[in-house]
């Protein structure tokens, strides 16, 4: 158990995180920031004083606190519309941003068009973590993944260890998923990686999925693995389309916890995270999905897997879009700073 969680964001993935922070009793003290409402300048005085005193991260954090007699939960949770609640965190949770939303027409946005906008919000989030917490493990979850890691990195200059993305343990969960319900098995069955950068060429690595230790092929024929691991490339969308208001949220708040818990617990977990490459798999100063083994310290080692020559190639074409993505924020960032 931690002595205190900071949960950057009260939206849906804040939410189940800081419900699901307290019922696991991960520590011992929440804080949870959230700026909405924003007051919104065009309205009367008075709808902007209402916007001022409401607080998402407020009544979200009061609504768990009200439960937890029930659940039986001693649990701190504090929540502020700046990022004060976030004092003291040794660990940190960064939810904050806009996720991806259906249009009218029933397409959505990729998470790469989501850039613009949300690296305005981790330019805010960087100083708030900055002025609350001293070097705190942090967690990323705001899109474009890959590129918001890599801004946090450059704006707080943590050791490469303790700040990492969540993307590949949810793709992994998903891949697992899709292999377990064709295959008509168990999901405790399946074990899977998904490498790469969180984007639509993200790498299903199906030379390390197994069922029951066994390989898939044996499961699945060749046509039925190539659609699944189609699916498992779009999954965000499918959830994006079907939602209408907004992108997945459990199980990315699980995926993340996941990770969590393997640093609390100092499990040296092997998870694919989004961390720091310093020449691993030929990648140098990027931020990319690689299996890691997670521990008290963070990212406690990069694994290096034997890849098929196929793998490679997909590899290496998804850690040049990340590469694009973040030349492309590295040119906003000049502009913003
Ligand atoms: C997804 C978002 C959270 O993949 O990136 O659902």
């Amino acid at each position: 158990m931690l002595k205190k969680i900071g949960v950057i964001g009260a939206g849906y993935i804040g939410g189940v995180l800081v419900q699901e922070i307290s019922n696991r009793r991960l520590a011992r003290e929440v804080g949870v920031c959230d700026p909405a409402p924003i007051p919104d300048p065009n309205q009367p005085p008075e709808q902007q004083a209402v916007a001022a005193k409401q607080s998402v991260a407020k009544g979200k954090a009061l609504d768990i606190l009200e439960g937890t007699p029930i659940v039986r939960r001693d649990v701190k949770i504090v929540a502020s519309k700046d990022y004060s609640a976030l004092e003291g965190a040794e660990l940190v949770i960064n939810t904050a941003g806009v996720p991806r939303k259906a249009r009218p027409d029933g397409t959505y946005p990729s998470r790469e068009e989501l850039l613009a906008i949300n690296l305005k919000v981790t330019l805010q989030v960087a100083e708030g973590i900055r002025n609350n917490c001293d070097d705190p493990i942090i967690i990323s979850i705001a899109n474009p993944l890959d590129a918001i890691v890599y801004t946090l990195y450059k704006k707080l200059n943590p050791p490469k260890n303790k700040l990492m993305g969540m993307a590949g343990q949810l793709d992994s969960s998903r891949y697992c998923y899709f292999v377990a319900e064709a295959a008509n098995v168990s999901v405790e069955n399946v074990s899977a990686m998904v490498l790469g950068g969180h984007g639509d060429d993200m790498v299903p690595i199906r030379s390390s999925c197994q069922i029951a230790g066994i390989p898939v092929t044996k499961f699945l024929s060749e046509e039925k693995l190539k659609a699944i691991e189609e699916r498992t490339r779009k999954a965000g969308g499918e959830v994006v389309g079907l939602l209408g208001f907004g992108s997945a949220f459990v199980s990315p708040a699980w995926a993340t916890l996941e990770m969590v818990e393997a640093i609390i617990y100092d499990k040296r977990k092997i998870i694919p995270v989004c961390a720091y490459l310093d020449g691993e798999y030929g990648v140098k100063g990027l931020f990319v999905g690689v299996p890691c083994i997670l521990g008290k310290n963070g990212v406690e080692q990069v694994i290096e897997l034997d890849l098929t020559q196929e793998e490679k190639e997909a590899f290496a074409k998804s850690v040049a879009s990340v590469r694009k993505t973040c030349d492309e924020a590295e040119a906003m960032l000049k502009e913003l700073t």
